[in-house]
C-alpha cells in the first residue's frame, strides 16, 4: 500500500437482512472477478507527469483503454525482437500530428514500417517546403474561404495557390528527376521523395518536421495503400501525360510488407500493428497475414499485438470499425494473442501525442531496424 494512502474501515454496520438464499449463494468467480485495481485514484494537484497521470487516472471506458494502449505499446511493442508496423489515416499531418508525433516515433526507432494515406504523406510536404498550415475555425464561410483562395480542412487552413499548387509544383519538379524514371513501389517513391524533403527542411533551416524526411533518413519504408488517391498520386497521373516514366507498382508493395512480417516471425521475433483511424492503411497493414497463409499458403498465425484508435465502430460492417477478434477469423491477428488486443475509440489527435510522450518516457530508443535497406533481401525465399 502507498506511504500515504490510509486503510480504508468500513464505517456501516454488516447487512441484517440478508435473505437466506443469498447468504448461501455459492460465488466460484466472484474473486476473480473482483480482483481488478480498486478505482479510487489520488486526487489530481497539477505536479503530476503525464505518464504517470495516464497510470493513476486514465482508469474506465476509452481513458482506460488509452492507458493499456501505451502500456502494451511501451511494455510489449517495444521489445528489440517485435517489428512494428504503423498505418495512418484521417488528415494527420495537417493537424500537425507528423512533426509532434509520428516524426519522434520514428527517430526513437519505435516504429519499423509506416503505411499512409497519400493525403498525409503529401500534406507533409508543406511542412518540409515551409508551407505554413495554420490554425483556423470550422465555423468559418466555406465560400468566403473559396474567394480568399484558402481550403479548409475542418478547423485546418491551407492556402490554395501559396501552399497547395506551390507544393505540386515542387512535388512535379522532384518527379520528373532521372531517379523516378522508371517503375517502382511506392515505398521507394516515398524514399526518393523523402530525401528531397529532408534537403528542403534542410534548407529552409527546419529540423524535424517531416515524416518523409524522418522516415527516409531513419530507413524506415513508408508505403501508401492507394497510389492514385491523393494529390500525389495526381502530380504522378499529371506528369505522365507529359512523357514521365515513373509508373508505381503496387505488388511490390503487397510482397514487400508480407516479407517484413514473416521475416520477423521466421527470425523468432514478433509483429506487431498499431493502427491510427481504419481506412485502408489500416487493411493494407492487416492484410499481411492473410497473403502469407491465404495466398502463399506458408503456416502462419497472425499478429501477436494489435493497437487501433478509431472512431469508427463496429455494426457497419466496414473495416475502419472492425475489431480484433474480427481479424482473428481472417487469420489477420493470432487468437492466442488476443488479450493483447487494445482499441481505443476517441481521435487520434488526443491520443497520438499522449501515447508518444507516454513511449518517449518510458522507453529508451530502440536500435533502428532500417528496413528500408532490407527490402530486396526479405523477398527472396
Ligand atoms: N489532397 C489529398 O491528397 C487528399 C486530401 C484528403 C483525402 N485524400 C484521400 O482520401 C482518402 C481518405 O482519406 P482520409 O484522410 O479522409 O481518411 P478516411 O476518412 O478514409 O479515414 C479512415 C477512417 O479512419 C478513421 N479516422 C479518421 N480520422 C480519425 C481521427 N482523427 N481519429 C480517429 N479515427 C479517425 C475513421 O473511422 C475513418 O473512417 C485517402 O486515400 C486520402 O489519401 C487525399
Amino acid at each position: 500500500m502507498a506511504k500515504t494512502q490510509k486503510k480504508h474501515v468500513r464505517a456501516r454496520p454488516e447487512l441484517s437482512e440478508m435473505p437466506e438464499w443469498l447468504k448461501k449463494k455459492q460465488c466460484p468467480n466472484r474473486e476473480k472477478y473482483l480482483s481488478g485495481k480498486r478505482i479510487l485514484p489520488r486526487n489530481i494537484t497539477g505536479k503530476e507527469k503525464a505518464p504517470d497521470l495516464i497510470d493513476a487516472t486514465f482508469l474506465a471506458y476509452n481513458g482506460a483503454r488509452l492507458r493499456e494502449a501505451c502500456q502494451l505499446f511501451t511494455g510489449k511493442m517495444l521489445e528489440a525482437d517485435v517489428t512494428v508496423g504503423m498505418s495512418f489515416a484521417g488528415a494527420l499531418t495537417p493537424a500537425g500530428m507528423g512533426c509532434s508525433s509520428i516524426v519522434p516515433l520514428i527517430k526513437a526507432g519505435f516504429v519499423d514500417w509506416l503505411a499512409a494515406t497519400g493525403a498525409n504523406l503529401y500534406h507533409d510536404m508543406h511542412f518540409a517546403l515551409n508551407y505554413p498550415v495554420r490554425a483556423g475555425s470550422f465555423k468559418f464561410d466555406d465560400t468566403d474561404l473559396r474567394n480568399n483562395d484558402i481550403v479548409r480542412v475542418y478547423d485546418v487552413l491551407l492556402g490554395y495557390s501559396d501552399c497547395l499548387m506551390a507544393t505540386d509544383e515542387i512535388l512535379r519538379s522532384m518527379l520528373i528527376q532521372p531517379e523516378f524514371q522508371k517503375e517502382m513501389g511506392t515505398a521507394e517513391l516515398h524514399y526518393l521523395l523523402g530525401k528531397y524533403c529532408s534537403e528542403w527542411e534542410r534548407k529552409a533551416g527546419l529540423k524535424d518536421v517531416s515524416v518523409l524526411a524522418a522516415a527516409y533518413r531513419a530507413g524506415v519504408p513508408c508505403y501508401t495503400s492507394s497510389p492514385g488517391d491523393s494529390t500525389i498520386g495526381m502530380n504522378v497521373a499529371g506528369v505522365e501525360l507529359r512523357g514521365n516514366k515513373l509508373r508505381i507498382n503496387p505488388s511490390i508493395d503487397v510482397n514487400e510488407t508480407t516479407a517484413f512480417v514473416l521475416a520477423a516471425k521466421r527470425a523468432g521475433g514478433k509483429s506487431a500493428v498499431v493502427l491510427w483511424g481504419g481506412g485502408s492503411p489500416k487493411n493494407f497493414m492487416l492484410q499481411t497475414e492473410p497473403q502469407i497463409q491465404e495466398v502463399l499458403r506458408i503456416k502462419e498465425f497472425g499478429q501477436d499485438y494489435f493497437l487501433q484508435v478509431t472512431d469508427a465502430r463496429p455494426d457497419t460492417g466496414g473495416l475502419s470499425g472492425a475489431t480484433p477478434s474480427e481479424a482473428v477469423s481472417w487469420g489477420k491477428v493470432d487468437p492466442e494473442r488476443l488479450p493483447d488486443a487494445v482499441v481505443c475509440y476517441t481521435d487520434t489527435t488526443i491520443a497520438m501525442p499522449l501515447l508518444t510522450h507516454y513511449a518517449l518516457a518510458r522507453h529508451k530508443p530502440r536500435k533502428l531496424k532500417r528496413l528500408y535497406d532490407q527490402r530486396q533481401k526479405s523477398l527472396k525465399p
